[in-house]
């Protein structure tokens, strides 16, 4: 593991956003993972400005998103289809982009078809994901055993408190959610996971010194071959 402190979250959002420019100078048609949250909003904001000054181009490049709430309409400014049009896509040029459909009528079906189309672009050559309080990455939540293919998942109670921020109140965070499993994360050919203040400092110190255990999901990434944690100081502070 590779792991870069950044002395701010400005610098974090700054170093990601560098890295990713670097993918797609190497791989114009580069297929990206991205992931929602607080935490990718500055790494998109930079993405959006190299974009504009003419730095960075996405025309040939694909993007994949990690998870979507379920069920939920697309149309709803809490989905992460909502988030990723505002926040990125609306703004930048990508060939093409996909987001698990909070809206499918039968979810079992739309987790298989995502893995499918994942695979029929190559894989994915970059996966950036922020990691939750409870160590989850993407929705795959502390378990008993890691998750291989694209699921349908339960929201563990810490998350859907720690989302309730983005809703009106607790009880309208959706239960479910489809999610990109460990599996799917892990075949990833490279992975960045950002982490930023204090609050992440447990996860972090857990996922990257603690054992390796589907209770602490982002552990899992001890063990791929080109994992970069870039994490601002208070993030890192019990790993420094
Ligand atoms: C959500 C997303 C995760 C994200 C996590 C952390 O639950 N499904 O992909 O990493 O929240 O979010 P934040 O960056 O807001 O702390």
């Amino acid at each position: 593991m590779n792991i870069l402190v950044q002395k701010n979250y400005d610098d974090l959002s700054k170093k990601c956003a560098e890295l990713i420019k670097a993918q797609i100078a190497a791989k114009s048609d580069s297929v990206l993972g991205l992931a929602t949250g607080s935490t990718p909003l500055g790494t998109y904001k930079e993405l959006i400005r190299m974009n504009h000054a003419g730095e960075l181009d996405f025309s040939r490049a694909i993007a994949f998103n990690l998870d979507e709430y379920f069920p939920i309409k697309k149309s709803s400014d809490q989905s992460y289809h909502y988030y990723m049009r505002e926040n990125l896509f609306k703004h930048v040029n990508f060939a093409q982009t996909f987001i698990p459909d909070g809206e499918a009528p039968d979810a079992a079906k739309e987790c298989a078809a995502y893995d499918e189309k994942i695979a029929a672009q190559g894989g994915i050559d970059l996966q950036i994901l922020g990691i939750g309080n409870n160590g989850h990455i993407g929705f795959n939540e502390p378990d008993d055993k890691f998750t291989s293919a694209t699921n349908h998942t339960l929201l563990d109670e810490s998350t859907i408190k720690a989302n309730a921020r983005f809703f009106a109140s607790e009880s309208e965070v959706p239960r479910h959610s489809l999610t990109m499993g460990i599996g799917t994360i892990f075949r990833a050919k490279k992975i960045i996971l950002l982490a930023s203040g204090a609050g992440k400092a447990d996860a972090i110190f857990k996922a990257t010194r603690g054992p390796i255990t589907p209770q602490m999901p982002a552990s899992v990434l001890q063990l791929h071959p080109d994992v970069t944690i870039i994490a601002d100081e208070d993030a890192a502070k019990l790993i420094q």
